[in-house]
C-alpha cells in the first residue's frame, strides 16, 4: 500500500483528487498494489469538498508522516513549491509535479536529491498538460538524437488566438474566459508574454540535449502585440499565427531556444492546431517526425498527467528512474536567435509609401508583398526571404532612419 499526499487543492489538485477517485480501481490494478491520497495540503477551507476530512494546513503532516511515500506537488510557482519538494525528496518521498516554474529552474537539483535519496521527482504534467512528451522523450525516442522540437506548448494563448480568429472575439474576453476554464496561469503574464512556454521548451530541451536550460536564455516573446491586421495577413499567405516554442540542433553543434509568435504555414499539422490543444513535433534522427497532440491545460488532462506519474512511481518501488540532465555553468552550447537565419514578415506605415517600397527591395531583395481585405494607403506588409536575424534588424533601422514606422515583425516558421 502506497499513500499519497497532494499539495495545493485548487485547479490541478482537485482535478488529481477527481481523477484518482473516478479510476482509482484500474490505477490501483496498474500500479500493482492498493494507493490511497491521505492528505491534502491547502491554506484556504472547503467545508462543503467530499475530500474535506483529508484536508491539512500543515505541511509537517505531510513531511512527518512515515506512510506518504508519493507527493503531488500542484501549488505552481517556485515558493514554497522548491523547498517543500526538496525536503521532501531528502527524506526519499517521491514527487510527481505538474509545476513547469518549478522544473525549469531548479529541475536539476531536484533531480540529482530525487537520485541521492532513491526516489523519483517526475514531471509529466509540466509540459503539453494531458499529452504524453516527457516519457518519450527520454524512454521511447531515446535511440534518437533529438534534431528539433517545435510545438504550441501553452494552451491559453493558442484558445486566446482562435477565438480571436474564428469569433472575433476581443484578446480580452478571451482571455477571461480561458482564466473561467481553468487554463491560464494565477498571472496570467506568463501565458500571454510567452514565460509559461518559455518554460516548457527549457524542461523540453534539458531533457533532449542533456544540459539545464534556463529560462533567461531562451529568447521569448508572446502574443499581446498580435493585431488582426496581421492576423489578415497571415491569411492571405494561407499561414496561421500561433505562439511557437522551439529548439533546434544547429550545425555547430550549438541549440537554439526560442519562443515567439510565428506565421504557420497551413500545410503544416501544428498550424491546424485549435483551442486549448498543444501540438509538439519531435524529430529524431532516427524515427524521423513524431507528433504530439491534446489538451495542452485545464484541471482533468494536467490531473491525468499526473495520476500516470503516481502510477509510475508506485512501480518503481524506490528505484531511482528519475530522468536527468547536467548542470550547466556556461551558456556556450546555446546560439543566439540573432545570428539565426530565419524569413520574417515585416508590416511598415509611411508618409511616402512608393519610396519605402523602393527601399524595401533594394535592402531585402526578392520580397513576397501581401494583401488582405482592406489596405491603408500608407502600408505594405511582405515576407522576407532566409536570411540572419541581425541583418533584418539592421535593414528594419535603416528604413526607420528613413522616416517610416514598422509596426509587425513576425517570424516564418521554417520546419
Ligand atoms: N497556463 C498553462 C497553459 C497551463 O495555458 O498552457 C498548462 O501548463
Amino acid at each position: 500500500m502506497s499513500k499519497i499526499a497532494v499539495l495545493g487543492f485548487g485547479v490541478v489538485g482537485s482535478g488529481t483528487v477527481e481523477a484518482f477517485y473516478t479510476n482509482r480501481e484500474s490505477i490501483c490494478k496498474k500500479a500493482g498494489k492498493e494507493l490511497d491520497i491521505k492528505h491534502v495540503l491547502d491554506l484556504r477551507d472547503f467545508p462543503d469538498s467530499p475530500y474535506a476530512e483529508k484536508l491539512t494546513k500543515d505541511f509537517s503532516d505531510i513531511l512527518n508522516d512515515d506512510e506518504i511515500d508519493i507527493v503531488a506537488e500542484c501549488m505552481g510557482g517556485v515558493n514554497p513549491a522548491y523547498d517543500f519538494t526538496k525536503s521532501l525528496l531528502q527524506k526519499g518521498k517521491s514527487v510527481v509535479t505538474s509545476n513547469k516554474e518549478l522544473v525549469a529552474t531548479k529541475g536539476v537539483e531536484l533531480l540529482a536529491i530525487a537520485k541521492a535519496n532513491n526516489c523519483n521527482y517526475m514531471f509529466e504534467a509540466s509540459v503539453g498538460g494531458g499529452i504524453p512528451i516527457i516519457r518519450p522523450l527520454h524512454q521511447c525516442l531515446a535511440a534518437n538524437k533529438i534534431e528539433e522540437i517545435v510545438g504550441i506548448l501553452n494552451g491559453t494563448t493558442n484558445f486566446i488566438l482562435t477565438k480571436m480568429i474564428k469569433e472575433q472575439m476581443s484578446f480580452y474576453d478571451a482571455l477571461s474566459l480561458a482564466q473561467q476554464l481553468g487554463y491560464a496561469e494565477k498571472d496570467p503574464t506568463a501565458d500571454i508574454e510567452g514565460h509559461d512556454a518559455s518554460r516548457k521548451i527549457c524542461i523540453l530541451a534539458s531533457l533532449a540535449y542533456g544540459k539545464h536550460v534556463y529560462p533567461e536564455r531562451v529568447h521569448t516573446s508572446g502574443i499581446s502585440r498580435i493585431t488582426l491586421e496581421d492576423v489578415e495577413y497571415a491569411e492571405s499567405c494561407n499561414c496561421s499565427i500561433k505562439l511557437i516554442g522551439s529548439v533546434k540542433q544547429l550545425e555547430n553543434g550549438k541549440i537554439l531556444p526560442v519562443v515567439r509568435a510565428a506565421f504557420v504555414s497551413r500545410e503544416c499539422p501544428i498550424a491546424n492546431v485549435d483551442d486549448v490543444f498543444n501540438a509538439i513535433l519531435v524529430r529524431g534522427n532516427i524515427v524521423g517526425d513524431v507528433m504530439f497532440m491534446g489538451k495542452g491545460a485545464g484541471k482533468l488532462p494536467t490531473a491525468s498527467a499526473i495520476v500516470a506519474d503516481i502510477v509510475d512511481v508506485a512501480k518503481s518501488e524506490g528505484t531511482s528512474i528519475s530522468q536527468v540532465w547536467e548542470t550547466s555553468e556556461d551558456y556556450n552550447f546555446i546560439e543566439s536567435y540573432k545570428l539565426a537565419k530565419t524569413s520574417m514578415y515585416i508590416r511598415i506605415t509611411s508618409d511616402d509609401i512608393l519610396h519605402t517600397t523602393e527601399k524595401v527591395k533594394d535592402l531585402f531583395g526578392e520580397v513576397k508583398f501581401l494583401s488582405k481585405k482592406i489596405v491603408a494607403t500608407n502600408e505594405i506588409a511582405f515576407i522576407t526571404p532566409a536570411m540572419i536575424e541581425k541583418n533584418i534588424d539592421e535593414k528594419i533601422d535603416d528604413i526607420e532612419i528613413a522616416g517610416a514606422n514598422v509596426i509587425g515583425k513576425i517570424r516564418v516558421l521554417d520546419i
